[in-house]
């Protein structure tokens, strides 16, 4: 019979780099809960205009690369390929400032994109998204930027580069697009058939092109900071001055910074990492002040980044990742010997994790004791508790510390204290 395989570009994640996943994420909570944010947990289907409307039909991700469909209902759904434009629609839907005008957020989960896969590149990744919602104010950019570096030193990443550049607002934006076009049209013979395509329908797109001669085309084409109105370039200043205050020599201006999202304003950002070769951005961001109205919102300011987890987890250093990737040793597992001792093992065992005991009991009472112990080493457990009929009978089990092999009776009672508290829970005196 032939093997059924994963899809292409689509991962299991096992242990032990599994256990890499779970710090991220647990240290993602905890450290975003700590700053106050919250987490959501949109839907990861949604309806195909929230991302038409939302990331721009000119895109790379809405024309090519969206995992759509139509249900059952003949409604065509998607499948969402980020996360900014379901929360922006779960913050209007479910009328979340109507308790503070200023909300943040936090999402981790999958995500899905039909790109060619490649090293860090694949069809369904995962990010850690965070979503700021009610201000346009400069010190919201600074902050979110420090704090999402701030995170990055938490998780042990090293040499990152923080990159940034303004887009101005969507009046600095047609000046700029105009710009473009006009500098583009004398060259439209050279530009590759998206790119036609782009220049009439969505010129700024014609920045995230792939293609070679086109790249080598808008090297010297014009640039979005030259077209700031005063309000734009005031806010740009005062997030480089906070940023310099906060992280001094941690960011780059980069003038060529193209984010592949129809969304953004004002304030972009990326992180690279030399590790990562072509695909390097390990996380990106940016302003997003009319995508609330757009949606049918009122007028609000927003801002956010989403991390990819992927890649974040191979920038991290070599042995920072097998210091992560270590499996929790089992503290005690238990084996059974008699006919009623299986039952007592079972109702004492969740006692045992009561008190926070890592401790497993073997699934085969049938089993000779040897072949319970072989398995017992197999899963490299510190202790063996032997539960047997007649040690039971004076409260007793059986514990042997399995490095030393040595072993005594203790009151079961006191096997969870004997076990976590004792430097070697069998060198103390035989009862
Ligand atoms: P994005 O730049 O499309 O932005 O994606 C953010 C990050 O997700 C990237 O920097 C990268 O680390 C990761 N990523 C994207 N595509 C893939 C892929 N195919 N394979 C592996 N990793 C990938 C957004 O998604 C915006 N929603 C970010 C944002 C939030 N802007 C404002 N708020």
């Amino acid at each position: 019979m032939e093997k059924i395989q994963s899809l292409k570009g689509m991962s299991d994640i096992l242990a032990p780099e599994i256990y890499v996943w779970q710090f991220i994420e647990n240290t993602a909570r905890k450290f975003f809960e700590d700053r106050g944010y919250k987490e959501v947990r949109t839907p990861i289907l949604e309806e195909t205009v929230l991302f038409q409307r939302g990331i721009g039909e000119g895109t790379d991700i809405v024309n090519k690369e969206m995992y759509t469909f139509t249900d059952k209902g003949g409604r065509s759904v998607t499948l969402r390929p980020e996360g900014t434009a379901p929360i922006v629609r779960s913050y209007i839907e479910n009328n979340l400032s109507a308790s503070d005008e200023f909300v943040k957020l936090y999402y981790i989960g999958p995500m899905f994109r039909s790109e060619r896969p490649q090293k860090g590149r694949s069809r369904q990744f995962h990010q850690i998204g965070i979503e700021v919602i009610g201000s346009s104010n400069a010190y919201i950019d600074a902050g979110l930027i420090f704090m999402m570096a701030e995170f990055f030193k938490k998780i042990g990443l090293a040499d990152f580069e923080i990159k940034l550049c303004s887009l101005g607002c969507s009046d600095d934006k047609k000046k700029f697009a105009e710009a473009l076009r006009k500098y583009l049209l004398p060259e439209k013979g050279r530009l590759c058939d998206d790119c036609k395509v782009r220049l009439e329908k969505n010129v700024l797109r014609t920045l995230d092109c792939k293609v070679e001669s086109c790249k080598i085309l808008l090297k010297n084409s014009p640039k979005a900071k030259d077209f700031l109105c005063p309000g734009c370039k005031e806010h740009y200043q005062t997030v480089k001055e906070l940023l310099t205050d906060y992280t001094p020599a941690n960011f780059k201006e980069d003038a060529n910074m193209v984010r592949g999202l129809d969304y953004y304003t004002s304030t972009v950002f990326e992180v690279t990492h030399p590790a990562l070769g072509a695909q390097d951005a390990v996380a990106a961001g940016g302003r997003y002040d009319n995508l609330i109205e757009n949606f049918g919102g009122k007028k609000t300011g927003a801002i956010g980044f989403a991390i990819g987890v992927d890649r974040l987890i191979m920038a991290l250093p070599a042995e920072r990742r097998k210091e992560l990737e270590k499996e929790k040793q089992l503290e005690l597992y238990v084996v059974t010997t008699g006919k009623n001792s299986y039952g007592t093992a079972y109702r004492e065992i969740e006692k045992l994790r009561d008190k926070n005991l890592f401790c497993e009991i073997n699934y085969d009472p049938e089993k000779s004791l040897k072949s319970q112990m072989n398995r017992a080493n197999k899963k490299n457990a510190k202790y063996v508790a032997i539960f047997g009929d007649e040690e039971l009978k004076k409260g007793e089990v059986v514990l042997r510390d399995m490095k030393t092999s040595e072993q005594r009776n203790v009151k079961l009672t006191d096997l969870a204290s004997a076990v976590k508290y004792t430097k070697s829970a069998c060198s103390g005196p035989k009862d």
